[in-house]
């Protein structure tokens, strides 16, 4: 989750002088932004550079991000009319005709030697973001929708699940080899509400893209989800991502052996220099794995975005430890289980 970014020197001098859109929608620069921190970094997955909100104008919601601000939607969507002129996404290629190029070079840049991550935002997160226009803290907006007009906001996000789907697939048929789904503002709901307004939105997402290109893995990262993880255990997503409000021990437990979970350092670990990001990241793997003989698959990576300020050499090691993860395991398991286990 922003592998890129603020925090890396040479994303900077991209970021001083050009637009967010600008970066983000022409190919070769938004190539050499997903590649940065591949060079620097070596991590295995490498993520494409664009944004969850990438796909909005081309459904006819314009929007920029603003330095300082964030992401700003300037008519937000909160009429049935301004619902009803919504386009389908009917030819990713032609809306947008940057996504092909940026997820092909990728793959020939990386080769086999890491994975090549395309993302989306859930219908529910990108509801959010078209109803508000904006972050609010209390997604004021959306909520009052959600009571006042339910009907609305479920004809909202039903469109938006129809157009992202086709972006799913067309990302893998691009190039991208796992998608990740990115539930940012599950925080904002109640469990009820998370029933009823984003998990089945991004499970049908799930399962269309499921239904035509079945080999793919997907990833569900619920933001603030642990109070709902009881919800989440039933997706059909091959990994959930969780952020670090739980442990992966408590995560393990409630989710099975079975499901690959990923997650999930305090990003502000990173901070905390050498000896604090080696303990973040040997306390979360043995976490993860604590329930032994049923050993549950583990992508071990930070429970959020990387912030801006986080010293570039504590992203390196980072993925030092995480390329260092299975002596760590060794060492932890012998400690804690019989060896013939
Ligand atoms: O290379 C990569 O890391 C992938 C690129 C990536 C970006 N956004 C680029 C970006 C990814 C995976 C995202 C996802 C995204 N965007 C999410 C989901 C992840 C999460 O944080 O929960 C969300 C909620 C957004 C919406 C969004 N876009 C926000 C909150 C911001 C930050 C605003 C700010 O000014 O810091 C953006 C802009 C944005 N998208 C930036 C980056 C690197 C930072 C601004 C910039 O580079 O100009």
């Amino acid at each position: 989750m922003r592998q890129a970014g603020r925090y890396m020197a040479d994303f900077r001098a991209y970021s001083d002088r050009i637009p967010f859109r600008e970066r983000s929608e022409t190919a070769e620069i938004a190539v050499e932004l997903s590649l940065q921190p591949w060079r620097a970094f070596k991590p295995d997955g490498v993520i494409m550079f664009s944004d969850i909100l990438t796909p909005l104008p081309a459904l006819g919601i314009e929007f920029d991000v603003i330095k300082g601000k964030g992401p700003v939607i300037a008519s937000p969507l909160r009429s049935r009319e301004a619902v009803a002129a919504l386009r389908p996404l009917a030819d990713a290629d032609a809306a947008l005709p940057f996504i092909r190029p940026i997820l092909t070079a990728l793959r020939v840049e990386v080769g086999n030697a890491s994975t090549v991550l395309g993302f989306v935002g859930t219908p529910w997160t990108l509801a959010a973001y078209a109803v508000e226009g904006k972050a609010d803290k209390h997604c004021m907006a959306t909520k009052t929708m959600m009571r006042r007009d339910p009907a609305l906001l479920h004809s909202l996000l039903n469109h938006l699940t129809e157009s992202l789907i086709t972006y799913v697939v067309h990302q893998i048929d691009c190039g991208a080899q796992v998608v990740q789904l990115f539930d940012s503002w599950a925080h904002h709901l109640s469990p009820s509400q998370f029933a009823e307004f984003s998990m089945p939105y991004a499970e049908r997402v799930i399962a269309g893209v499921r239904a035509v290109r079945p080999g793919t893995p997907l990833i569900l990262h619920a933001n603030g989800g642990t109070g709902k993880h009881g919800l989440l255990a039933s997706t059909a997503a091959d990994v959930v991502g969780l952020d670090w409000s739980t442990s992966m021990a408590d995560a393990r437990s409630t989710f099975g052996p079975s499901r690959t979970l990923a997650g999930n350092v305090d990003p502000m670990e990173l901070f905390g220099g050498d000896a604090a990001i080696a303990a973040a990241v040997e306390r979360c793997l043995l976490d993860a794995d604590a329930s032994g003989a049923a050993r549950g698959r583990h992508i071990l990576n930070v429970g959020h975005g990387v912030a801006q300020g986080t010293p570039e050499e504590a992203v390196a090691l980072f993925c030092e430890l995480a390329r260092g993860s299975a002596a760590v395991l060794e060492r932890g398991a012998g400690a804690r289980v019989p060896a013939s286990v």
